[in-house]
């Protein structure tokens, strides 16, 4: 089974909504893939997810309230196959842990599945408004829908 590990920040806006919508597309098309997500930040430890991303996603019909922050840990190169980092700042600090090549192979810049090779950020919307919030949520879908037939 591929396991994949998505990474932000701080674990509570970008990368669980990755994780959640990951899920409810799984289970809609059973399939069998493992997901998880975690933040290169120990800020939010523990956490639910940020209230705003999980009102948003709820109203899409995604439910983020069984999640919990974790910070990224160098043990997660073994435990997982892929690892899709939110930003730049993400892939240079979950970078800094991997041990050799192969590892570092397993890093991609998560829009890079929507939009190849253009090395585009999904922007941090932790201290943005409301709308910050739908634009995010759109684009991870997109990227998800999009990862989703890549690993079927
Ligand atoms: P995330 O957003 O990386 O998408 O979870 C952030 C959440 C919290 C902070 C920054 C970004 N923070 O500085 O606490």
């Amino acid at each position: 089974m591929q396991k994949i590990l998505f990474v932000c920040l701080g674990n509570i806006c970008r990368s669980p909504l990755a994780e959640g919508i990951m899920l409810k597309l799984i289970s809609d098309k059973n399939l069998t893939l493992e997901i998880d997500s975690a933040g290169t930040s120990n800020f939010h430890a523990g956490e639910k997810p940020d209230n705003r991303t999980v009102l948003n996603a709820k109203k899409h019909g995604v439910d983020l309230t069984r999640l919990r922050a974790r910070q990224f840990s160098e043990k997660d190169f073994d435990d997982f196959d892929a690892i899709y980092v939110m930003d730049k700042s993400n892939m240079t600090n979950v970078l800094a842990h991997a041990k050799n090549k192969e590892q570092e192979q397993k890093v991609e810049l998560f829009l890079n599945t929507l939009f190849p090779n253009q090395n585009m950020e999904v922007p941090d919307p932790y201290f943005g408004g409301e709308e910050g919030f739908e634009d995010v949520f759109n684009l991870i879908y997109s990227t998800c829908e999009k990862m989703i037939e890549k690993y079927s």
